[in-house]
């Protein structure tokens, strides 16, 4: 597998945005995250691809203040985070579109989103407002519409919007894909890599590595908590053991067209 973990990503200050270093988180005496290391570059899409239970949620929840770290560091903007409570996280630029969606389904599509910006003022909500019905023409015309009635794809892009409401510089996005429709898949996929296209800082964590690795600027992949290989996301995508892990022995990874 690649073994160098350094995010070789280009980018004009040469300082990631999120640097975390040897972390280790535990639920009681269970050792979820071992050493955990890694990096995201301002403006580059980083995915964490990992299958089922390997601490990937863990991760993001331990960056945005959700769950604890026993061990090792988070740095964002050069700040290291330490005890930071996860709304003063928030507030600092970290946005956490959460695995599930968990949209409030008894809440309007645009109170949701409001819920979203609620730590920035007034006008500014106003104005988010209409860049993400413009951004999701689809949630424009059902914003008076109960969130529980949307379909799983609209709700995973109200989740989306509604986290791009607090107006971050790091978008954590928990398996985006999950119960979706290859069609709306793909959708939601186009949309992450749009953001990206426009200037997003994004760590996108997902079991799904055929869609997540050719969109990532930089890849890891997560097995029983640890960070056991990482690379370009295209690279990855030729390397044996991802192929053999991910895709299936002797499955061609060529992307279609
Ligand atoms: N609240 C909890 N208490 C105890 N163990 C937990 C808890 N949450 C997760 N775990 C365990 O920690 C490990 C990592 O779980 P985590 O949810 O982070 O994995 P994941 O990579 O996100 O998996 P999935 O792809 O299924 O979402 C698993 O073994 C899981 O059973
Ligand atoms: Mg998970």
């Amino acid at each position: 597998m690649t073994q160098t973990l350094t995010n070789s990503f280009a980018c004009p200050t040469g300082e990631p945005l999120l640097r975390v270093r040897g972390l280790d988180t535990y639920y009681g005496h269970i050792h979820c995250l071992h050493d955990v290391t890694m990096e995201v570059m301002p403006g580059s899409l980083v995915a964490l691809v990992g299958s089922n239970g390997a601490g990937k949620t863990t991760l993001l929840q331990t960056i945005s203040g959700l769950q604890p770290a026993q061990r090792g560091s988070i740095e964002f903007d050069g700040l290291v985070l330490a005890s930071t409570p996860a709304h003063r996280r928030v507030a600092m630029g970290i946005a956490h579109c959460p695995e599930g969606r968990r949209v409030f389904g008894d809440l309007s599509v645009e109170e949701n989103m409001r819920l979203g910006g609620y730590l920035r003022p007034r006008a500014e909500v106003e104005r988010e407002l209409q860049r993400m019905y413009a951004l999701f023409p689809s949630l424009a015309g059902k914003r008076g519409q109960l969130a529980g009635l949307l379909s799983g794809g609209q709700q995973q892009m109200l989740a989306i919007a509604r986290a791009l409401m607090s107006q971050p510089r790091l978008l954590l996005l928990d398996e985006p894909s999950m119960g979706l429709a290859p069609l709306i898949v793909q959708e939601v996929f186009s949309i992450i890599a749009g953001l990206r296209r426009d200037g997003m800082t994004i760590l996108l964590v997902e079991q799904n590595a055929h869609e997540a690795l050719p969109i990532a600027d930089w890849a890891y992949v997560i097995e029983t908590g640890r960070i056991v290989c990482a690379g370009e996301g295209k690279s990855l995508m030729q390397d044996p053991a991802v192929r053999e892990a991910y895709f299936g022995l002797g499955e061609s990874l060529s992307t279609p067209a």
